[in-house]
């Protein structure tokens, strides 16, 4: 058990996204102590200890209407606490939790606030082995790379049926599986549109072979020489739809993200000639068990001392220009930010 430090008369330091008249998106640092409807909704009340930025969490700094679904909002997908209060028995004062998505910082306030109101059946116990720290670093993004990691699994792609291709690798998603690949004893290969400044840094996370970004950004023949047994791709558009187009018969292919774009502008080819299966992971809404078996991989599989090596900490009152720096591409790894 974890001592609370939490005092309700203490100020409750939050980040909030509003709109000035003219609909121009706002972001401030403030005390909400005054205002309870800041606290969110939920059955189980926690002290915020850490969160993490994650490209959505970058969106939502810069009010991207997509993300952002009501005003104000705090924002924040993710939030790592100590319970403070629970009207769930599974939860009592003092235990470490973790929420990734199911609406924070989208459709209710998010983790960059002190204190916040849960939902608690989506919500999880940290693992053990993790500081809360660790957790906040790894976030959604962490998450998602083992929901993928674990489709894969699930389908029963093997480490002898061939290479898995993960794009956008220096990224949360990207990084975090090509470290859960290697552990499981996968070979892997990395694209990146950043070879010469991260080439060293996805060599250390496993990936034998690194690809330019730039063979995967245009359209290209529908189906290319087969050569992935599984791909990562938190990419989209073209990449996804070339990734798809070298995948080998029966592989299997998870989509996650839209770093590139949302649109899919290929054919039917690969599904009807060769048999891929195109695996959707959505994290904001996946239902208990998936959220415990990702978070139970990362648990067995993962080496904090990499993830550490990877983790850029930044405090709640840095994190708009942290959100712009993400969008520019000056980030890489994790980005854990510390709350209290
Ligand atoms: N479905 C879900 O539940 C879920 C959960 C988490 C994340 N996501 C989505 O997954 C994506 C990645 O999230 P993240 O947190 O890993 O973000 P991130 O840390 O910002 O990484 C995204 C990476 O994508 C690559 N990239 C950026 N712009 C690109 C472009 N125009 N074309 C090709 N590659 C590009 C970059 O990698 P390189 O520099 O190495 O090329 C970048 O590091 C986002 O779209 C996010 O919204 C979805």
């Amino acid at each position: 058990m974890t001592p609370v430090h939490s005092d309700p008369l203490d100020p409750i330091h939050s980040v909030v996204l509003r709109q000035d008249e003219d609909g121009t998106p706002r972001t401030d640092y403030l005390d909400t102590s005054h205002d309870p409807a800041f606290l969110g909704d939920g059955d189980v009340l926690i002290e915020v200890g850490w969160s993490s930025l994650n490209y959505k969490d970058a969106m939502a700094l810069r009010g991207d209407k997509g993300v952002v679904r009501t005003w104000p909002l705090i924002p924040g997908i993710d939030a790592v606490g100590t319970v403070i209060e629970s009207a769930d028995p599974r939860f009592g004062r003092g235990d470490e939790v973790v929420l990734n998505g199911a609406g924070l910082g989208e459709n209710r306030h998010g983790g960059f606030t002190q204190r916040l109101k849960v939902p608690a059946a989506p919500l999880l116990h940290i693992p053990y082995n993790f500081s809360a720290q660790q957790v906040g670093a790894l976030g959604t993004a962490g998450y998602t790379a083992a929901l993928s990691v674990d489709a894969l699994l699930q389908q029963g792609v093997k480490p002898e049926d061939g290479e898995i291709l993960v794009t956008g690798s220096t990224g949360g998603v990207g990084a975090i599986s090509l470290h859960l690949l290697k552990q499981l004893g996968f070979t892997t290969a990395a694209v990146t549109g950043r070879v010469a400044e991260h080439g060293e840094f996805l060599r250390s996370l496993g990936a034998s072979e690194i690809l330019e970004r730039a063979e995967f950004s245009d359209a290209g023949r529908p189906l290319q020489k087969a050569r992935w047994a599984g791909v990562i791709d938190s990419v989209g558009s073209h990449t996804l739809v070339n990734a798809l187009a070298q995948t080998k018969w029966g592989g299997v292919v998870t989509a996650c993200g839209l770093a590139q774009g949302p649109d899919l502008p290929g054919t039917v080819l690969p599904f009807i000639l060769r048999g891929v299966h195109l695996v959707g992971i959505n994290s904001v809404d996946a239902p208990f068990e998936l959220r415990r078996r990702a978070w139970a991989l990362l648990s067995e599989k993962l080496d904090t001392a990499v993830l550490d090596d990877m983790t850029t900490v930044v405090n709640l009152e840095d994190i708009a220009q942290a959100g712009a720096d993400l969008m520019a591409g000056k980030l890489h790894g994790r980005t854990a930010v510390r709350i209290n």
